[in-house]
């Protein structure tokens, strides 16, 4: 394991998979101060997740780095502290909220649509940074009743620092340990990053408390405030969950539908079976809230992409106890890795390697979501609060992006190169065209 951190640091996927396939689904390494332990079984992972989750922490190095950005908001917190604050975030994402986020998502497809053709009549634009910056407009609306627009370049900029950081920290036991002190460019930059996510989320807070939050009011922001206002929650504890929401709630959502469309663009077949179901739901119209349930398809191609790119790719935990997991023996302290990314594509799994949405329509027990090795949102407690929220974006952005269009790759472009930072990014972005279905 020590001689392989630059491999790990170099290329995480690939570190995973190669792991796997020398020493098989459980695999114990003898690091001097931690003992590590991947565990890349459907039944280990739910264990670990579920089952026995009371055993299982979020103090390890990842969450730890990540913290230094988020605080202790709810991705990053454990015990009693999380347990309150689920609870008061919870109603912020029932389901009566879904078609503010229906709205937001389409008007945000509308935007896209418009920045696609201000380039060269069906010219390719890099989908990553525009589907980046749409998602962070609907995370605005949605949650703070905020237009982040204003802010928008600036926020993107200052979470990726901060997450670069975050992300050098999590996969080098160097960058996190003591020498993380120093007063080191890295730990200026992450400073910096760092005061700009406060300066904005103060922002946000104080354009808010010049209105008048009312009692009605459901998002996030109005429910943030009113704990602070009752006392059950400071202001520095109303910043962690707003940053934590801010990072949670874009990058997860637009790099899948990055992927998504990469995935499209080289299945016409996928492509076809798609557009006939937009076709046949909208007719060319906008689509909303009420189509979803009728965009089934479109539903299985957004499960199919979380499937093959899940944002989230690896998931730890800390054992607080000692622990069995499948026969194997997990001493107290044990940092346990579950990494969706080689479940999702482990043998669990029909053909993984093929981007095929049909295995999530009227799926059998134990296939498509209903198989124990799908785990984009996590399971468990822990389970992705946003998941409902997320799965409607993609949905309603896809189909608003496509219902007349089709999604090519630029003439002889490379395949993208998957950079494994906080969620699955492609290196160097991905120029993508969007061009009318029926020119
Ligand atoms: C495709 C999009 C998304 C994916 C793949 C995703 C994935 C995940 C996963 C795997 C976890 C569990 C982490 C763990 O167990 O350690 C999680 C937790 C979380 N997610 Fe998401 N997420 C997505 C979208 C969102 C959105 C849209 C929001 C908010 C608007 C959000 C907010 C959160 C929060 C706050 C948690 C922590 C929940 C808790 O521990 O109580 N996520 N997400």
């Amino acid at each position: 394991m020590i001689r392989g951190v630059p491999a790990i640091m170099r290329d995480p996927l690939s570190w995973l998979e190669r792991v796997v396939a020398e020493h098989g689904n459980l695999v114990a390494f003898p690091m001097p101060s931690t003992p590590v332990l991947l565990v890349n079984t459907a039944a280990g992972a739910r264990h670990v997740l579920q089952r026995n989750h009371r055993n299982y922490t979020k103090a390890t190095i990842q969450y730890g780095a990540l913290s230094l950005v988020t605080g202790s908001g709810l991705l990053t917190s454990d015990g009693e502290v999380w347990r309150r604050h689920r609870r008061t975030l919870q109603p912020a994402f029932h389901h009566g909220g879904l078609d503010q986020v229906a709205l937001s998502t389409v008007a945000a497809g509308e935007d896209l649509r418009a920045a696609w053709d201000q380039a060269l009549p069906y010219a390719p634009i890099d989908a990553e940074a525009a589907i980046m910056r749409a998602m962070l407009t609907v995370v605005g609306k949605t949650l703070f009743a905020d237009d982040l627009s204003s802010a928008g370049e600036e926020l993107v900029h200052a979470v990726d620092r901060a997450l670069q950081q975050v992300m050098a920290r999590a996969t080098s036991p160097l960058a996190a340990g003591p020498l993380s002190r120093l007063p080191t460019l890295s730990a200026r930059r992450m400073r910096s990053a760092v005061a700009t996510l406060d300066q904005i989320t103060a922002d946000i807070v104080a354009r808010r408390r010049e209105q008048e939050v009312k009692a009605q009011d459901a998002d996030l922001l109005a429910v943030l405030l009113r704990a602070a206002d009752d006392r059950q929650m400071t202001e520095r504890e109303v910043r962690d969950e707003l940053v934590t929401l801010v990072i949670a709630g874009h990058e997860t959502v637009a790099s899948s539908l990055v992927w998504t469309l990469h995935l499209l663009a080289g299945a016409p077949e996928v492509q076809e079976r798609l557009y006939a179901e937009l076709d046949q739901v909208l007719d060319g119209r906008s689509p909303g809230w009420k189509d979803v349930p009728q965009l089934v398809y479109t539903r299985a191609v957004v499960d199919e992409a979380l499937r093959m790119y899940p944002p989230a790719w690896v998931i730890t935990r800390r054992s607080a106890g000692p622990d069995t997991i499948d026969g194997v023996d997990v001493p107290e302290g044990t940092l346990v890795i579950v990494s969706p990314w080689l479940l999702h594509r482990s043998a669990a799994w029909p053909d993984p390697q093929r981007f095929d949405p049909e295995r999530f329509v009227d799926a059998e027990p134990g296939q498509g979501d209903r198989n124990p090795a799908y785990l984009p949102f996590g399971a468990g407690p822990r389970l992705c609060i946003g998941r409902d929220f997320a799965l409607v974006e993609s949905v309603l952005l896809l189909a608003t992006l496509l219902r007349d269009r089709s999604v090519r790759r630029p003439a002889g472009s490379p395949p993208p190169v998957i950079k494994a930072l906080v969620t699955l990014r492609p290196k160097n972005g991905l120029p993508l065209a969007l061009v009318p279905r029926r020119a």
